[in-house]
């Protein structure tokens, strides 16, 4: 039995969870900035950092509290090194050099994207007792605010990046195009309420690089965000109200099946491409109901097993990168990073060759 207390704050959520044997999550604490950053229409770094500063500690305090465990009885902590806001996850790294200093524990990095990754082997209610992958190659999409990248993990820490974004992220479209259409922040979770309602064949919007075998595994998203813009302004010189909700609802339904048929295409190419034995999809877009819709029925058809976490792991969580955390500490025994372990605003993950 390994107990891990992992921290999380690469962007705008304070987190931290007690996590044994990378599936059992015994403690989740999520305090999030949202209603903070809300009012600047996206995350404000400088705003994120302090609020860490604040929130850190009674987060932590409340995870060990809610898993009923001391800092002496755990096995290691963990914590989110990179990719993120380097203000922010300073805030986690030192609260976490701090707790293994004082408790002499070893203190394990992750990479924010492998505990996305990881998100999938999660323990959730009404999910069988934390499925590991037991067949590889798996091929993951991770769809985050900051990341849209397609990648062939061939084994537990073993991974070989196919393909991402050229520009924008997709997440970071969906806030882009909602702040266009006016429907608050965050984006992704506002436009699929907003497209609820909606039709999503009222307006024909690009699906980028979809038939373009230079970029097959890329994605580009700035110029369905153009496309967007421009059609609103389009509807709005023929006389149509921009704040009729029945053309909000068909303006946000048809960008968001755009997104989730050219995010659902170029994984389902990857997976027959890779021969994949299951395929992941992952991120804080990977809580959008169309995207999921329309990947279970495209992988269901082809019969190629599918996993998206629960909603709760979609978005930025401690408990995933706890996971990340015993799976590569089972690989790699010895991995201990010291306490001269610093951030890492940029940090692809470790491909192989
Ligand atoms: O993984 P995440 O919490 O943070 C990053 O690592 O970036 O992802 C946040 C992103 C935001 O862009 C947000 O708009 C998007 O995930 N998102 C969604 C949904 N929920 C969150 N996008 C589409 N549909 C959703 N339901
Ligand atoms: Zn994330």
């Amino acid at each position: 039995m390994t107990k891990i207390l992992a921290i999380e704050t690469s962007c705008d959520e304070t987190a931290a969870a007690v996590v044994e044997d990378g599936c059992s999550v015994h403690s989740n604490v999520i305090a999030t900035q949202i209603d903070l950053h809300r009012r600047f229409g996206g995350v404000f770094p400088e705003v994120a950092s302090r609020q860490h500063v604040l929130a850190i500690a009674p987060v932590i305090a409340q995870a060990l509290a809610e898993a009923d465990v001391s800092v002496q009885t755990l096995d290691a902590i963990a914590v989110t090194q990179g990719p993120g806001l380097a203000g922010s996850l300073l805030v986690g790294v030192n609260a976490a050099k701090g707790l293994a200093f004082a408790a002499g524990l070893p203190l394990l990095a992750v990479n924010h994207l492998e505990g996305h990754i990881y998100s999938n082997w999660l323990d959730a209610p009404g999910r069988a007792h934390g499925r590991p992958p037991d067949a590889f190659p798996v091929l993951v999409l991770i769809v985050s605010g900051g990341h849209t990248e397609l990648i062939e993990m061939r084994g537990h820490g073993r991974y070989r990046r196919l393909g991402g974004t050229l520009d924008d992220a997709a997440g970071e479209a969906f806030d882009k195009v909602a702040r266009l259409l006016a429907l608050g922040f965050p984006g992704g979770p506002a436009i699929q309420q907003t497209a609820a309602r909606g039709d999503p064949a009222a307006f024909d919007l690009p699906r980028a690089l979809r038939h373009d075998p230079s970029h097959r595994f890329d994605f580009s998203f700035s110029g369905l965000k153009t496309a967007t813009l421009n059609l609103t302004k389009r509807l709005a010189a023929q006389g149509q109200d921009l704040h009729d909700p029945h053309l909000l609802a068909d303006l946000a339904a048809s960008f968001q099946q755009a997104v989730a048929d050219v995010l659902v295409d170029k994984t389902v190419d990857a997976a027959l491409a890779t021969g994949a034995q299951q395929v992941c999809i992952c991120g804080g877009v990977s809580a959008n109901q169309t995207l999921r819709a329309t990947a279970t029925a495209r992988l269901e058809a082809l019969s190629i097993p599918l996993y998206i976490p629960p909603l709760v792991y979609c978005t930025d969580n401690a408990a995933m990168i706890g996971a990340a955390a015993f799976y590569n500490w089972r690989t790699h025994p010895s991995q201990e990073d010291g306490l001269a372990m610093d951030v890492h605003a940029s940090l692809p993950l470790v491909e192989e060759v």
